[in-house]
């Protein structure tokens, strides 16, 4: 906005004159509050004709709404699940200022003209309206300001490219098909408005829950204040207290849903290429998986399974016993996932029922003229579900009937930017209306940024329908705020470059505290082949992200785990073995992500909110509470430093104990990918199944690693795919130990133990031990039959009925 004038003007001078230019170009500004009128959660403050609310939405959470002309629009949100609860407030009116205080918590609204500041009740500022920029409008466009401190860092926004940290760089959030994207490419596939404004010891996060195509500047254009706004819609948003980053992430995904609790498998490996055909090469990539003993839980077909690339339709050429294929690949633990894309395809009269059934329902979309609108896509002209009404999302539900019958596992909903080939703006023209269950319609630019979540809204929700005990697994690759409750997602089209690799990691940490936990990239790279040891990379860090699936583009070299040789298919196989191996330790922490919105893969800012020096780590992060993994993205890698963060860490693969705050340099061997596990926690692990469907042999291992100040670790198992657990139908078990100079012991408390688990017995390796113990005993009995190992430096010991509560103690 200021841009043209800045470029010429130094920046103090730019400052004062900001909103000068900003009324030149047409901005007006929210006045003087002119009547304060107390409401039962907040207040309402009327400057002219405009009024604005700031209300206490829950403890600790409050949400600001502007009505430039005074009426408030009928409130509504894609997003919003949860129902206020306003806690008890005091309301202070002075000449100069309204107080407003929820809990330790205060909104401090100035008069001349109104501003607002978030302030802990100790005095300390979270966030200040810019001084000089008070909300404004200008025509549709809406737009608020906050002061920026120079040691302020802004985290989340989504899928944005490049370093997590989002200062000195600007947004769009407008869902877009952005095939190979870099690091500047923006806008990408999703629009999450939700950031964490972070400094040292302070935190707290906006939502800006306003769908239309909006915008984020976190000082590219000025120094000293940071922006967001849209094209239209309402200036509405919620402001997070905190205090600490990980219960804003827990306030946010409360407000707009959390992750539901995936079927187990969705947590293994799944193979994926656009397109795996004809059905007998289907047959070869799982009989090739099973014979090599690589594990897998998931094979995808991609659109080329369909009759000239036409949703809900099968290629019998190509496909021609495709049930029995589906329900041959069951047999061997194998899910299909298929993709069904939202469009359909435009062929009237030509028996394609999704075409003709949704034409006699007039569910499709239109333009404001009142024709159907048209758009080409994969299958040629097509036409879109009005995801937005009701019985169109019905419609689209039933439509997986037949899949479903035939025992399709999950379902892959792309190009739901939506994305339109042939245009320069790839999607829908604005002249499109989208259709609400109240009679109306809003234009496309309003309903652009939901539209892919309706779409997986409308799957997930016919799939619960279809089988209402099983739970649904949806793909989707646009999203808004809260889509994670319908599906999950993955980065959309990478390249298999080791650029690529590394902007990963960023982009996937961003999403899990933008509330997406149930994500990952396409492992090796969409467009292009990557050289073996990329791959070997890319399968290895894969390992450790929450949604594990090779994909690659139409026309690239093979890209499973086995090409490029005996060499690197050890090495692959060895690190998907791994992700079976945690997978205990992986659904504890997936189960506790659906519970408490805290991501799978977390960055350091969220662990360590007092340490800024780890704030802008995009690269290493905690897999789940336990485990802190640097990962190896570059190719030629001499030396590499591990900065450790607080306390001691233990060297995973050896065992070996570090000293705090370590900076380990090493040379990682291609084989080899530095992960910790952090002093007092008990990780759960099991042996190698080639799928979940198949049940681990042995006991249950449990690592313990002494120290800390908490240790503790816990295990949670039930079914797998159904609801059950919503009836009690699981077990959580907690485990915990303490250290002391007469020994360690080590406790396991079951919470609940509604699921008999595959174990009985449970294998217990205790670390970071310098001498061999005296004795072990098990309640009140030793135990025979225990071993030291001096290499690990670990006592490891068999507890035999280990289902129930008990006490085992290291003496020393
Ligand atoms: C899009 C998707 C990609 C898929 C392809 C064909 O490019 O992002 O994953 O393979 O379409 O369906």
């Amino acid at each position: 906005m200021l841009g043209i004038f800045r470029r010429s003007l130094p920046p103090a001078v730019v400052l004062s004159l900001a909103p000068v230019i900003l009324a030149a170009q047409g901005w007006q500004h929210v006045g003087v509050v002119q009547k304060v009128d107390k409401l039962p959660d907040g207040v309402e403050l009327t400057c002219g004709k405009t009024k604005v609310r700031v209300t206490v939405f829950r403890e600790g959470i409050f949400r600001v709404r502007v009505a430039p002309n005074g009426a408030f629009p009928k409130d509504f949100s894609w997003a919003v699940v949860e129902t206020p609860e306003p806690p008890a407030i005091r309301v202070d009116d002075t000449k100069d200022e309204v107080r407003l205080t929820a809990g330790s918590v205060v909104a401090r609204i100035r008069k001349s003209p109104l501003l607002i500041d978030f302030l802990r009740g100790t005095g300390d500022m979270l966030v200040a309206d810019a001084p000089d920029k008070p909300m404004g409008w200008n025509g549709g466009q809406l737009r608020v300001w906050k002061r920026m401190p120079e040691e302020e860092g802004y985290y989340g926004l989504g899928d944005k490219a490049g370093p997590m940290n989002r200062r000195n760089r600007a947004f769009t959030l407008w869902n877009t098909d952005a095939f190979a994207w870099q690091e500047s490419t923006d806008p990408l596939y999703k629009s999450i408005p939700f950031f964490i404004g972070l400094r040292k010891g302070l935190a707290y996060g906006i939502f800006f829950d306003n769908t239309w195509r909006g915008s984020f500047d976190f000082g590219k254009e000025d120094h000293d204040s940071y922006s967001f706004g849209a094209e239209g819609g309402e200036i509405n948003y919620y402001f997070f207290a905190g205090p600490t980053p990980k219960k804003i992430v827990e306030d946010f995904t409360a407000l707009v849903g959390r992750t539901k609790l995936p079927p187990l498998w969705t947590l293994g490996f799944q193979q994926s290429r656009y397109s795996y055909e004809p059905e007998a090469r289907v047959y070869e990539i799982a009989k090739t998986f099973r014979d090599k003993k690589i594990p897998v839980d998931a094979i995808y077909l991609d659109i080329d399974y369909q009759d000239k690339n036409t949703p809900f339709t099968v290629d019998r050429q190509k496909f021609p016993t495709f049930e029995k294929m589906v329900t041959d690949l069951t047999a061997q633990g194998i899910h299909t996932v298929l993709i069904t894309d939202l469009h359909i395809k435009k062929d009237p009269d030509h028996g394609y029922a999704p075409y003709d059934t949704g034409a006699k329902d007039d569910v499709f979309v239109k333009r404001a003229d009142g024709t159907t609108y048209v758009g080409p896509v994969w299958p040629g002209d097509s036409v879109f579900p009005d995801f937005t009404l009701t019985r169109a999302r019905d419609w689209w539900g039933g439509l997986y009937k037949n899949f479903s019958d035939l025992g399709v596992s999950g379902f892959w909903n792309d190009m739901n930017e939506p994305a339109i080939f042939l245009t320069i703006t790839k999607t829908m023209p604005p002249d499109v209306r989208h259709r609400l269950d109240d009679g109306t319609a809003l234009p496309h630019l309003a309903i652009h940024n939901v539209f892919g979540m309706q779409n997986v809204r409308a799957t997930s929700d016919g799939l619960l329908k279809l089988r209402p005990n099983e739970r649904p697994f949806v793909l989707t690759r646009a999203a808004y705020a809260g889509t994670q409750r319908y599906a999950a997602t993955w980065t959309g089209d990478n390249v298999s470059t080791w650029n690529h690799l590394g902007m990963s990691t960023p982009m996937l940490l961003s999403m899990g505290i933008s509330g997406y936990g149930m994500v990952g990239d396409d492992i090796g790279g969409f467009a292009g082949s990557p050289e073996p040891n990329l791959l070997t990379r890319w399968i290895e860090v894969g390992a450790f992200n929450p949604i594990y699936r090779d994909h690659t583009a139409k026309g690239t070299l093979d890209q499973e785990p086995w090409v490029h040789g005996a060499k690197h298919e050890a090495i692959r196989k060895r690190y998907i073995e791994e992700r079976y191996r945690l997978l205990p330790y992986i659904y504890t922490s997936v189960e506790e992500m659906a519970r408490t919105g805290i991501p799978l893969m977390r960055p350091l800012l969220l662990e360590y909110p007092q340490s800024p020096e780890f704030f802008d780590d995009d690269r290493e992060y905690l897999f789940g509470p336990a485990l802190f993994v640097s990962p190896v993205t570059a190719e030629l890698q001499d030396t590499k430093v591990v900065q450790l963060p607080p306390g001691t860490w233990y060297n995973y693969w050896t065992g070996e104990k570090t000293s705090d705050r370590e900076l380990i340099k090493m040379n990682p061997a291609l084989d080899e990918v530095p992960v910790y596990a952090r002093a007092g926690s008990i990780v759960p692990r099991q042996q190698v199944v080639q799928s979940t469907r198949e049940t681990p042999t042995g006991p249950l291992e449990l690592r313990v690693y002494p120290g800390g100040e908490d240790c503790k670790g816990s295990l949670y198992q039930d079914d797998g795919h159904s609801f059950n657990y919503e009836k009690g139908e699981f077990l959580r078990v907690n485990y915990s130990c303490q250290v002391a100079t007469a020994g360690i012991k080590i406790v396991s408390a079951v919470e609940k133990d509604g699921y008999k688990p595959w174990w009985n017995a449970a294998e217990i390796i205790v670390y970071g031990l310098d001498k061999a113990p005296q004795s072990v005993r098990v309640g009140d009995a030793m135990i025979r039959d225990w071993h030291y190992d001096p290499v690990q430096h670990a006592a490891v010991f068999t507890i035999n009925d280990a289902k129930n509560n008990w006490i085992a103690e290291l003496i020393f």
